[in-house]
């Protein structure tokens, strides 16, 4: 079978065989298979598109194509998080706790930030001394001994979609549903978890816009899950304005401490009650969500989330001082606010824009491997529907020095609309889809 022969069939608009798939993977992943057939390959299925079938036995082809861990026999079940990114999105420090805290272990592979979305291990590197490049079979015993494990991705799961997604990124490829969601599953499945709550993010300052881009891309990747024998549900929750208050990495973790201290931001812990709802269900744990809702409540309330963060953090090496006073950790010295440049009620806030900022400040990279400031980021101040004074923050820029500071406040000021009339922020949750 030539991988040509392959090209042309998806061009033509046909549907291709678990077998022309599997060669086309296997070739790629073993050089057989060029860049450049690759590219003309996700074009044509950009254009063309694929079914729950093929898109199926693309991501199981995917996932074969390198190491897939079984965590078996360190812990019978296992759970995982995956979102689809967003701005000020902790919500893997909070839930993951919790979750492992009711007895349900946490095996999570995570990812650096890579353009305006965040990622978790960057966040976790803001505590001094936290590892997260561990050798697999430190991975494991973290899942035995401790019941949660968030390590960054050094083991080569699903090596071809790692190509896959870089070739997609330089050839306008990226914005293919099947492409996408066999892309995040074929990782999922590899990392081994039996249940995945997928968070998918829908509006301004996520990767899907419309919601019903983001229920078609929930219903694949969920579909996927099922064709692979794992216990699958996704979350849509919006992305219309930044998650919590605090965007930027140890900005986030301080605020991921208060919400374990029982003090988080409503939306962020609602999230995470309604992701690790799924979990508890999916696993078994509970019958109904709201059984698992009220579960997960009383263990934040009682401190057990708290006790296991801590205990989580160390293990991989954090440094408990940063914990007991989140005043240690790293902190910007320049904090400067940005006005409303007018009085009125906000209506709307570009979360992208605010997430360029922070890139901006320092918080994020523009290519992998450049280095990052944990302290810079934004504390929002003020969320849709909110009236606000003219003068009065919008959001406190946190910087590395006043200019770079000045430099972003106009930036900020433009992702906010500010107008007369009452708005009601869209619900959190738009669709479960389980
Ligand atoms: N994230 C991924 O891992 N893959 C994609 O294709 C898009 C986002």
């Amino acid at each position: 079978m030539r991988a040509v022969d392959i090209i042309v069939k998806k061009r033509d608009g046909g549907e291709l065989t678990t077998a022309e798939i599997d060669t086309l993977i296997e070739g790629y992943t073993h050089n057989r298979v060029s860049e450049e057939q690759m590219a003309a390959w996700a074009m044509a299925v950009l254009l063309r598109g694929m079914n729950e079938r093929e898109t199926a036995d693309l991501t199981l082809a995917m996932a074969r194509s390198g190491a897939q861990l079984d965590l078996h026999d360190v812990a019978p079940v296992t759970v995982d998080k995956h979102s689809t990114g967003g701005i000020g999105d902790k919500t893997s420090l909070l839930l993951a706790p919790i979750v492992a805290a009711v007895g349900l272990p946490v095996a999570k592979m995570s990812g650096r930030a890579l353009g305006f979305s965040g990622g978790t291990i960057d966040k976790l590197e803001s505590i001094a001394g936290f590892q997260a490049e561990m050798s697999s079979a430190d991975f494991r015993s973290a899942v035995r001994d401790i019941g949660l494990v968030i390590a960054a991705q050094s083991i080569d799961l699903a090596p071809a979609d790692k190509r896959l997604y870089a070739l997609r990124d330089l050839t306008g490829t990226v914005e293919s549903i099947p492409l996408i969601a066999a892309s995040v599953m074929s990782k999922k499945l590899a990392a081994g978890a039996d249940c995945i709550v997928l968070d998918v993010k829908c509006g301004r300052g996520a990767f899907m816009q419309t919601l019903d881009e983001a229920r078609l891309l929930a219903q694949t990747m969920v579909s996927i899950g099922h064709h692979a024998g794992r216990r699958v549900s996704a979350v849509i929750s919006t992305m219309e304005q930044p998650l919590g208050r605090a965007v930027g990495n140890a900005l986030e973790v301080r605020e991921a401490i208060e919400a374990l201290h029982g003090h988080g931001p409503a939306d962020l812990v609602d999230l995470c009650l309604t992701l690790g709802a799924e979990l508890t269900v999916l696993s078994g744990k509970v019958a109904e969500r709201t059984q698992g809702r009220d579960l997960l409540y009383e263990t934040l309330d009682s401190g057990l989330a708290w006790n296991l963060f801590c205990r989580f953090i160390t293990n991989q090496g954090g440094d408990q001082r940063m914990l007991d006073d989140a005043s240690a950790l790293p902190c910007a010295p320049v904090v400067l606010p940005v006005p409303a440049p007018h009085a009125g009620v906000v209506i709307a806030i570009d979360g992208m824009v605010l997430g360029r900022t922070v890139n901006a400040l320092g918080g994020g990279r523009l290519h992998k491997g450049d280095a990052i400031d944990p302290a810079v980021g934004l504390t929002v101040e003020t969320k849709i529907g909110d009236y606000v004074e003219s003068g009065k923050p919008l959001v406190f820029i946190h910087a590395a020095s006043v200019q770079d500071a000045e430099r972003e406040k106009v930036a900020i000021q433009s992702a906010f609309t500010i107008g007369d009339q009452a708005v009601v922020p869209s619900p959190l949750v738009h669709e479960i889809i389980a």
